[in-house]
Parts: structure tokens; sequence; C-alpha cells
């Protein structure tokens, strides 16, 4: 079981798959990609890590559940709502949108797991992280605990730095590589100290690279970055070139969305193409979930349902 009566999250084991690429093949390069899958539907990747303390506090310090904030088809917010469930805690979130649309198929999967949600306009929207906003939804929530979007707090980075990203199968890696939103992954990957990290950043956030290092918690890290090269044409935004990408990830048997993992893995085989990834390293890559997002662009029509069944390995078998 997942959730223990310590919850150790942890006890997930990683599922290593190698991806085989002709750039890489050139190069001599080794790209691993580190899966985690929880035994809770809308538990997987980076979420796993993420949550494991956030939802610790709240069970040992008696909080009622999360309060918490996403966008209409976040990954986050299925799993807060997935988790709080499984463990008896109830959830809030305030969803960026208008007006809650609970055919959305991401909203539907929170909703059915008793997550209350709450329709948030953009302008309310950007005060999420404000310390006067935080107050009032405190007070409008007591006995809740505050999440931030995404679970990129001090704790969720703490989550993420149990990961063992650096042991590959076939040795430790000589970089560690994340897809980056909201920070906390790849800072956790920072915090653990143990090989040189790349955030590949999938939003135009100019704020990005501050907010990693806020949650950075040792003077001396190892070397990193923040590439902002491949986010195209902004978040979740995704050419016919990155689909097919995706397409022939899938045909090896790794599943991805064009979102948040096949949009870095695209970045990670440009950089070894422009030899900004040096010829013959191991690279680890964190496989950080979020599989839930296909059925949201199968929802908007931003991809096939032969497509939808293909990425996410229901085709398959
Ligand atoms: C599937 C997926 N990958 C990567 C990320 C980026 O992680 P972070 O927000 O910690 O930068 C997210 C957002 O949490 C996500 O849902």
């Amino acid at each position: 079981m997942l959730y223990s009566s310590e919850i150790q999250l942890l006890s997930v084991q990683p599922h290593w798959q190698a991806v085989t690429h002709p750039v890489l093949a050139a190069n001599a390069v080794q790209l691993w990609l580190c899966g985690l899958q929880s035994t809770v539907a809308g538990v997987s990747g980076n979420k796993i890590l993420k949550l494991n303390y956030p939802l610790q506090s709240a069970l040992q310090q008696g909080y009622a559940g999360i309060v918490t904030f996403g966008g209409a088809f976040s990954n986050h917010l299925c799993a807060v709502a997935a988790s709080c469930q499984q463990l008896g805690l109830r959830s809030i979130a305030y969803v960026r949108t208008e007006q809650l649309d609970l055919n959305n198929p991401t909203l539907a999967f929170c909703h059915a797991r008793g997550m209350q949600l709450i329709a948030t306009d953009r302008q309310h929207y950007r005060l999420r992280h404000q310390p006067d906003y935080l107050l009032q939804l405190q007070q409008r929530h007591p006995g809740f605990l505050l999440v931030p979007e995404g679970g990129s707090s001090a704790d969720g980075a703490r989550g993420v730095t149990q990961l063992a990203l650096e042991q590959t199968p076939a040795g430790k890696a000589d970089l560690l590589i994340t897809a980056t939103a909201s920070g906390g992954t790849l800072a956790g990957l920072i915090n653990r100290r143990q090989s040189a990290v790349l955030g590949i950043a999938v939003v135009k956030d100019a704020s990005l690279s501050a907010k990693v290092q806020q949650l950075l918690t040792a003077p001396q890290t190892p070397p990193w970055q923040l590439n902002t090269d491949f986010c195209g044409a902004g978040y979740a935004r995704f050419s016919p070139a990155l689909l097919q990408f995706c397409r022939e990830l899938a045909s090896q048997g790794i599943y991805t969305e064009p979102v948040y993992t096949g949009k870095a893995l695209a970045g990670v085989i440009e950089l070894v193409r422009a030899g900004r990834i040096v010829a013959g390293s191991r690279l680890s890559f964190f496989h950080t979930g979020g599989l839930q997002g296909l059925d949201g662009l199968l929802y908007r029509r931003l991809i096939t349902a032969a497509d939808h069944a293909l990425l996410s390995g229901s085709a398959a078998g």
C-alpha cells in the first residue's frame, strides 16, 4: 500500500527506462528516464514526492485538510484531491477559471474525490503568493493547511530530495534533468547535492529562477541551470513536431504528454544535438508523471482520440 500509517510514500519503487534516439546514439549519450507511480490514481511522478511532507503534517497536526491552487487542468489538483481522499482529509482548490466546467475531466476527477472547487478569476488568482491574501484564506478556512500552487513549498522540495535520481541502472548520472514549472522539483534535486542538475522551463516565467533559489537550502549547491529555450509559444502550447516526438517515444513504450515531460525531453535531444550536453554523458531524467493531462488535451480537441490512446499507453498491449 502506498500510504502506511507513517505515510511512507517513498516506498514507491522508481521505474527506469532507457530512451533511444539517433541523436543520443550519435553522441554516445545515455538517457535514463525515472518514473514513479503510486497505487492511487492521479498521484504520480513528482506529486508523490512534493505532497509527502504536507500530507504528513496535515495528518500529524490534525488539520481538516488542504487548501491549494491550480489551473483547470492541473496535475497538482488531481494529486491533492486523490491523496486527500485516500487519507480521509478534505481538500479545497482555488481554480484559475471564470466558471467551473465539471465536464472538464481534470475537474470532474477532483470533484468525484470530494474536492471543493472554487472558481477564481485571474485578478484574484494572481494574489496566490501574497501574504495578506493567504492570511485571508487561512481565516476563511480555519484548520486547513495551505499548500502553494504546484506544491512547491520548502516541504514540497524536501520530498523531492528523497529521490535517488542519480542512481541509474547503469551507474551514477552526470546530470539530472526535470521539466520545471513552479520550481519545487528542480530545487529538491539541487538540494540533494548528488549530481549537476538541469531544469527545462515549460512555462514562460521570468521569476522562475528566483523561485527555485528561494527553495535552496544549502549555500553550496552542485552546478545547476534553468534552461528557458524550449518553452515554445508558452505553457501547454506545443507544435506538431513536438507531438510527433511524443508519438515516437510512445512507439518505444515511453508515455509522455507534450506539456511537461515530452516538451522537456525534446529539449534534451536538442541540447545533445547542439553539443550543449557533453557527448558521452549519462543523463537521468525525472518523468514527473501527469499523463492525466492528456485527457484535458483530448477534451479541448488539442489531440485526437488516437493520439490520446497512443501517448497514454492505452493503445499498447
Ligand atoms: C507532470 C509535471 N511535470 C513537471 C512539473 C513541474 O514541476 P515543478 O512545478 O515542481 O517545477 C509539474 C508541475 O508540478 C507537473 O505536473
